[in-house]
């Protein structure tokens, strides 16, 4: 008779009349990697959060080591050796690592922690994993990988020996990804066993043992993940094929629409993270800016849409000095923003969908009539979002708090991508998007190019980059070190994200 880590069995879970699962059973061997694959809205963080007591299912049961238990908190799924680190993660940022681990966690001992002996076995699990953490050092100076690495250590400290983990590469970058893989490994033969939620599919490939498929809540199938190919994991999750093909390049024609000029910035540590960055972009054209995330990126896209004040340098728009106006401003000029973190910065999440949908045009007349916010445009716009992006909600009365972590993001590319944007400054655009999602995504990006929009794409996704760029960019240490043509040589672009200058590479 099989063993089983885990087994749930005809789990059905409804929220306001939806099955979000729909009778699912899963199992997860023990000492195995297994990925958990689905469209946006599928039903993956459900069935996990369920396993992790956070939400009650209406229907089935759970076992664990083969013995049926009751999960209705997640104090109790911690007792049963299971941990989870989320899509979003939950750190308290001005403490430290350590600090993190005893706040709101008793010691499995059940007595109060010590502070330095806490730290030293945080310190021992590390260096077993090869995480390189400091358990002295707060949650705001690590890197986005680092937090995450804390996230993972943690739950092993609470003793998790079942560990769940929603989209963890997406944040990382290939080399953290590497890493990453090899500590899931380490965990492997430790005898733990893991649960990854994923929409990379080479991901299946390279590491998991076991594959289950999800669709609109119900379980498609659960297969060997070794020999399966893309294609057919597509075809499980989708019901068809996607095609992946290459847009045309733009026709330069339309003359420097937004130029930058030795801009400096420094980030919130109050370190220099931007340089003497210089960068032009014609409208009608993409310029694709790869880097290693963290090479200042992000601040960046901050200062190019108002909300960071750059230390030194000048935006130009249309020939305009736009240095140092405020993100009204840059509305107003029609600067559109997708920002990489679209739970914080991206949407209002105690807000239904309908207004975050106008949250910009809030004030603006585009959704007045007489004076007053007319209803019926605003749920014109909404029903229009939802149809085009295929964004999976009820009625747009419902918080964005309720969506699945992929439509939130559809969310906000559907607002940002139909303000008719003439300078679009998008930072992971399909981070988090299952792989029909992102297609699309890419296509609006260059609808928006091909109706005359200066675009800025950042990635961390080289291929990414590849499809949809008519230039390549690359930053490194704040600064610009070269542009390179589509279809240049995936090498090139590697040795310049690792600072290689493009004049350097040329005497070479
Ligand atoms: N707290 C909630 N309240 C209401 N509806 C919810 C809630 N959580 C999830 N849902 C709905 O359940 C469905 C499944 O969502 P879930 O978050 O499990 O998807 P997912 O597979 O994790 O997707 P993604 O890849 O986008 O993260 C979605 O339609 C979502 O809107
Ligand atoms: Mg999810």
């Amino acid at each position: 008779m099989d063993n089983y880590a885990v087994e749930m069995l005809g789990i059905t879970k409804i929220f306001n009349g939806v099955k979000a699962n729909d009778a699912i059973d899963f199992r997860l061997r023990p000492g195995s990697i297994h990925g958990l694959l689905g469209e946006n809205g599928a039903g993956k963080t459900t069935l996990m959060n369920i396993l992790y007591g956070l939400y009650r299912q209406e229907e089935g049961i759970i076992k664990i080591n083969g013995k049926q238990e009751n999960i209705d908190s997640p104090t109790k799924a911690i007792s049963l050796g299971i941990g989870m680190v989320h899509q979003h993660f939950m750190l308290a940022r001005p403490l430290t690592v350590v600090e993190n681990v005893m706040l709101g966690h008793k010691s499995r001992r059940g007595i109060l922690l010590d502070t330095k002996e806490t730290a030293e076995e945080l310190k021992d699990l590390s260096d077993h994993y090869h995480m390189g953490i400091d358990p002295y050092t707060k949650i705001y100076q690590l890197s986005v990988g680092e937090q995450q690495r804390v996230e993972i250590l943690t739950a092993i400290y609470m003793g998790a020996e079942i560990l769940i983990l929603d989209e963890p590469t997406a944040v990382l970058t290939p080399q953290e990804t590497e890493e990453f893989f090899h500590t899931l490994r380490e965990m492997r033969k430790d005898g733990k066993s893991i649960v990854l939620i994923t929409h990379k599919l080479e991901e299946i490939a390279a590491l998991v043992d076991e594959v289950t498929v999800l669709r609109d809540g119900k379980m498609i199938g659960t297969r060997r993940a070794e020999g399966i190919t893309k294609e057919e994991l597509t075809r499980m999750m989708v019901g068809r094929d996607v095609m992946f093909n290459f847009p045309p390049l733009a026709e330069m024609n339309l003359g420097v629409k937004l130029s930058i000029r030795d801009l400096t910035a420094v980030n919130d540590r109050g370190v220099p993270s931007l340089n003497g960055f210089s960068l032009d972009i014609h409208g009608g054209e993409i310029v694709g800016l790869a880097g290693v995330d963290g090479n200042g990126q992000n601040e960046l896209c901050e200062v190019l849409t108002g909300l960071r004040k750059e230390t030194g340098g000048s935006i130009f728009l249309d020939g305009e000095d736009v240095s140092g106006k405020t993100p009204r401003f840059y509305i107003d000029k029609k600067v559109s923003y997708i920002p990489e973190d679209r739970h914080t910065t991206g949407l209002a999440m105690n807000w239904n969908l309908k207004k975050n949908m106008i949250l910009k045009a809030i004030g603006s007349k585009r959704f007045m009539k007489g004076g007053l916010m007319n209803e019926k445009l605003i749920t014109q716009n909404w029903d229009t979002a939802r149809d085009e992006y295929q964004i999976k909600a009820i009625d747009g009365d419902e918080k964005a708090r309720a969506l699945s972590g992929g439509n939130q993001q559809k969310l906000i590319l559907a607002r940002e991508l139909n303000a008719d944007p003439d300078v679009l400054i998008a930072n992971q655009p399909t981070r988090g998007l299952d792989i029909g999602a992102s297609e699309y995504v890419r296509q609006k990006l260059i609808e928006s190019r091909n109706g005359g929009a200066a675009v800025l794409v950042v990635s961390a996704d080289l291929e990414e980059i590849m499809q949809v760029s008519d230039r390549i960019a690359v930053i490194y240490g704040g600064r610009l070190m070269g542009i390179l043509p589509r279809g240049a040589d995936v090498y090139e672009i590697g040795s310049l994200m690792m600072g290689k200058r493009q004049e350097e590479l040329a005497h070479e």
